[in-house]
């Protein structure tokens, strides 16, 4: 494996083997596994989970790491092509990202969105710039549309709880003062659609996803047998639920425009989970989250403090998926 980029880069059967990989390396531990390699680790924006998972991942296996932060001890990095550099950034990923790689045996790069163009985040004009300079083995840790680290680990965490191929696994839109990236809306979905599940997004009006990214989940859904539907009623939505999966995004119709996204968000305070929503879901209906999450803002302190909640395990799984990840690249 030579990229670790999206989860629709690879087949049904692919994923399931990357997960049974999981489950070996945590059943029988391979601390020799990957002595001698070094994992770069780049983050051009902040981590608890991923930044620690990775390194104590790599560390596991035998082998190495070094994190880069870009302006944070490290010279601030340039992304834009063609800019004239009069600005804070002493260099350009153009060097950066290569230089990097050339130290290392793979390298993880974390840059989200930047949340001006849709299109161009749609793209993934970025981080597709950094695919191409990366000349060794590259790990997607989050970017503008996708997290397929987070997503590998959300699906562990359902087969973990034996939640059915086929269970109601719905993906609400829940409060967040200010408008949030699309990547881990956009992953889940794929995945769980990919998975086979019946998948519903609960959205209030004006939260849509985009119609690619709704249209790369039903393509996933078709292949597996499942399905993908929308709607802003979150009451039939999680009728019969087995899952709810709480995210917070922005409003792609007001896509890099705060204000407007604001104001169609400030309404909708009461998208805050708490156990009323659970009331037409089966009753030993779980609740994920990819966290961080705003308690009391985004899930009430009720939910993420009782029996739903599977926040801490989906983290805890970050750790043995990614570990996967790293032996079929670098074993
Ligand atoms: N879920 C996730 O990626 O967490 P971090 O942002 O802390 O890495």
């Amino acid at each position: 494996m030579n990229r670790f980029l999206d989860l629709a880069d690879f087949s049904r059967e692919q994923v399931l083997d990357l997960l049974a990989l999981a489950q070996s390396l945590q059943d029988h531990p391979q601390p020799h596994a990957l002595v001698g390699k070094i994992l770069g680790l780049v983050f051009f924006n902040p981590s608890l989970r991923t930044l620690a998972s990775f390194q104590v991942g790599m560390s596991r296996l035998g082998g190495d790491s070094f994190v880069i932060t870009p302006g944070q001890g490290t010279w601030q990095l340039e992304t834009r092509l063609n800019a004239v550099m009069n600005g804070a950034a002493a260099e350009h990923v153009r060097e950066g990202i290569p230089v990097l790689a050339s130290y290392c045996d793979a390298l993880g790069v974390r840059a989200f969105a930047d949340g001006k163009n849709l299109q161009n985040d749609l793209n993934e004009t970025l981080f597709g710039m950094i695919d191409r300079l990366c000349d060794k083995p590259l790990i997607n840790m989050e970017s503008a549309m996708n997290h397929p680290c987070q997503a590998l680990a959300d699906w562990r965490t359902m087969d973990e709880l034996r939640i059915p191929k086929r269970a109601k696994f719905v993906l609400s839109w829940v409060y967040h003062p200010k408008m949030l990236p699309l990547a881990v809306p956009s992953a889940t979905l794929h995945m769980a659609a990919m998975r086979g599940m019946e998948v519903v997004v609960a959205r209030p009006e004006g939260f849509a996803l985009p119609p690619e990214i709704m249209a790369k989940a039903r393509l996933a859904a078709a292949a597996s047998g499942g399905s993908v539907s929308e709607t802003s009623d979150r009451v039939s939505a999680l009728a019969g639920a087995n899952v709810l999966y709480a995210k917070e995004w922005g409003s792609p119709q007001h896509y890099g425009d705060a204000e407007a996204d604001g104001r169609l968000r400030a309404d909708l305070v009461d998208w805050c989970v708490n156990e009323r929503w659970f009331a037409g879901a089966l009753p030993d209906a779980k609740l994920m989250h990819c966290l961080p999450v705003r308690r009391n803002v985004a899930v009430a302190d009720e939910v993420l403090d009782g029996p739903r909640a599977v926040v801490k395990r989906e983290a805890f799984n970050r750790l043995a998926v990614q570990m996967a990840v790293l032996h079929r690249m670098l074993s």
